[in-house]
C-alpha cells in the first residue's frame, strides 16, 4: 500500500518536476488535497492542519528535486500543511528559510542540511519554540535535532569499494591497477561516511601495493569535492589526468562518492584523457541521477549506488506522525508502519555532539549496474524508458 502511494506520488511527481524545470530556489507553501485521508496527528486540537517545513539544500542536485517533492506529496497527502524551501547550497539562506517556517509557527522540521556545522543558531531557535526536528539524509551537529532518517552511509561507500574490489579481482590478481579517488562536500557531514567506507575496501589493496594511486591523493581533503560540484569534480581530474596520466598511463579505477561528482569525472576522461583503455575505466557513483544512468547504458559510469529517497520520505513521514502524535519512538515504529523495504532503528552511529547520540532511522542502498538496471529502477516503477530508450526519473 505505502509502495502503491509512493509510486503513484513518483507518477505525479514527474510533472512537478517539469514545472520547476527552470532550477529557480524556491519557496512554497501548500495546503492538503482535497481528496486525501487526513491521518490522525495531521490536525491541531481547533481542528486545524499541522503545518511541516521541508528544508531542503539545493536544486541543481538532481535528488533534492525528488525529495523535495515526495516529502510535499506525501505529507500533504496525509493531511498536513506545508511550506517547501530548497537554499541554492547557500548556508545563509538556509539558516533564514528555517527562520521562516519558524516564524511561521512550524509543528516540525525536516531539514536536509547544506552544512552540518553551520545551522547551530537556528536548531536552538527551533529548539527554543519547542519545534521537533528530522534531520533528513544529512546529520545536523546540534542535540535539538530529534531524530536522523537517513540510509546507511558507512554502506554506501562499502558498496562502491566492494565494486571496485570485486570487478578489478583484487583477490586474484597482482596488479597492480591504478586508481583515484574523489570524495563529496566536507560541509556535508555524510561525505566523510562515504570515503571511510569506500576506503575501507581498497585500503587493503593499496598497502599491498595492488592499487596504485598514481596522484598520491587519498586524504579525504584533498580529494574532497566543494559543494559535491560537478564542474569542481571536472576541474580536479582533468588536473590529474595532466600532471600524472599525459603519457598515457592508464587509470582502470575512479571511487566517485556521487553521481554529480562522477559526471565530472567522466566528462574529464571524455576531454582530456590519452590512455588506451578510455572505454575500460570503472567510475562508481551514487543516487541515480537520469544523467548518470544514461552514461551507465552507454558505458561511461560503471555502477550508481541507489537509494530510494521515495521510501526515505515515507519513513519520514510515520516518524513526523509518531512525533506529533506523542507515540513512542523506537524500533517498534518500523513495524507498527508496515514499510515493505528494509530499515534499521539505530542508536549507536550518529551523534550530534559528544555524549549525545541522535536515534536514527538507516534505510539500505543498492547497487544498480547496466545488467540489473531494468529489475532495480523500472520493475519497481522509480522510472520509466523514454523514448529514447534512457531511463526517466518517474521516481
Ligand atoms: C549526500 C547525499 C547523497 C548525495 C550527495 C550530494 O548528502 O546523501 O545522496 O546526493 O549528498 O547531494
Amino acid at each position: 500500500m505505502k509502495k502503491a502511494l509512493a509510486l503513484l506520488l513518483a507518477a505525479c511527481m514527474s510533472l512537478a518536476l517539469v514545472a520547476c524545470g527552470g532550477g529557480d530556489e524556491s519557496t512554497s507553501g501548500s495546503t492538503p488535497g482535497g481528496s486525501a485521508s487526513t491521518s490522525q496527528g495531521a490536525t491541531s486540537a481547533t481542528g486545524e492542519a499541522k503545518t511541516v517545513g521541508i528544508s531542503m539544500p539545493t536544486q541543481s542536485l538532481e535528488r533534492w528535486n525528488r525529495d523535495g517533492s515526495y516529502l510535499d506529496e506525501q505529507f500533504q497527502a496525509a493531511g498536513y500543511e506545508t511550506i517547501v524551501t530548497y537554499s541554492d547550497n547557500d548556508t545563509n539562506r538556509q539558516v533564514n528559510d528555517i527562520q521562516n517556517m519558524i516564524a511561521e509557527g512550524v509543528d516540525l522540521l525536516v531539514v536536509s542540511a547544506i552544512d552540518g556545522e553551520a545551522l547551530n543558531t537556528v536548531m536552538n531557535e527551533a529548539g527554543e519554540a519547542g519545534i521537533p526536528i528530522i534531520a533528513y539524509d544529512r546529520l545536523i551537529m546540534n542535540d535539538n535535532v530529534s531524530y536522523y532518517v537517513s540510509f546507511d552511509n558507512y554502506t554506501v561507500g562499502t558498496l562502491q569499494g566492494q565494486y571496485i574490489v570485486e570487478t578489478l579481482d583484487l583477490a586474484n590478481q597482482a596488479g597492480p591497477f591504478n586508481i583515484e579517488l574523489t570524495a563529496g562536500d566536507p560541509a556535508d557531514n555524510n561525505a566523510g561516511y562515504f570515503f571511510q567506507g569506500a576506503m575501507d575496501q581498497l585500503q587493503p589493496y593499496i598497502d599491498e601495493g595492488k592499487l596504485v594511486v598514481v596522484s598520491g591523493q587519498t586524504d579525504f581533503d584533498a580529494v574532497a569535492t566543494a559543494a559535491w560540484d560537478t564542474q569542481t569534480a571536472m576541474e580536479r581530474a582533468q588536473n590529474i589526468l595532466a600532471s600524472y596520466y599525459a603519457d598515457g598511463t592508464q587509470v582502470d579505477a575512479w571511487l566517485c562518492s556521487n553521481d554529480s561528482t562522477a559526471l565530472g569525472v567522466t566528462q574529464a576522461i571524455q576531454s582530456d584523457y590519452a590512455g588506451a583503455n578510455k572505454a575500460d575505466i570503472l567510475i562508481t557513483g551514487q543516487d541515480g541521477d537520469v544523467a548518470n544512468l544514461k552514461n551507465i547504458k552507454d558505458g561511461l559510469q560503471s555502477m550508481t549506488v541507489y537509494k530510494a529517497v521515495a521510501n526515505e520520505a515515507v519513513v519520514t513521514l510515520d516518524l513526523a506522525k509518531a512525533i506529533l502524535e506523542g507515540a513512542t519512538i523506537d524500533e517498534s515504529l518500523i513495524e507498527a508502519s508496515g514499510w515493505d523495504f528494509d530499515c534499521a532503528y539505530d542508536v549507536e552511529s550518529y551523534s550530534t555532539s559528544e555524549g549525545r547520540i541522535c536515534p536514527s532511522f538507516l534505510l539500505v542502498p543498492d547497487v544498480v549496474t547496466t545488467d540489473n538496471m531494468q529489475e532495480k529502477l523500472v520493475d519497481t516503477g522509480y522510472y520509466t524508458v523514454g523514448d529514447d530508450g534512457y531511463l526517466v526519473a518517474a521516481a
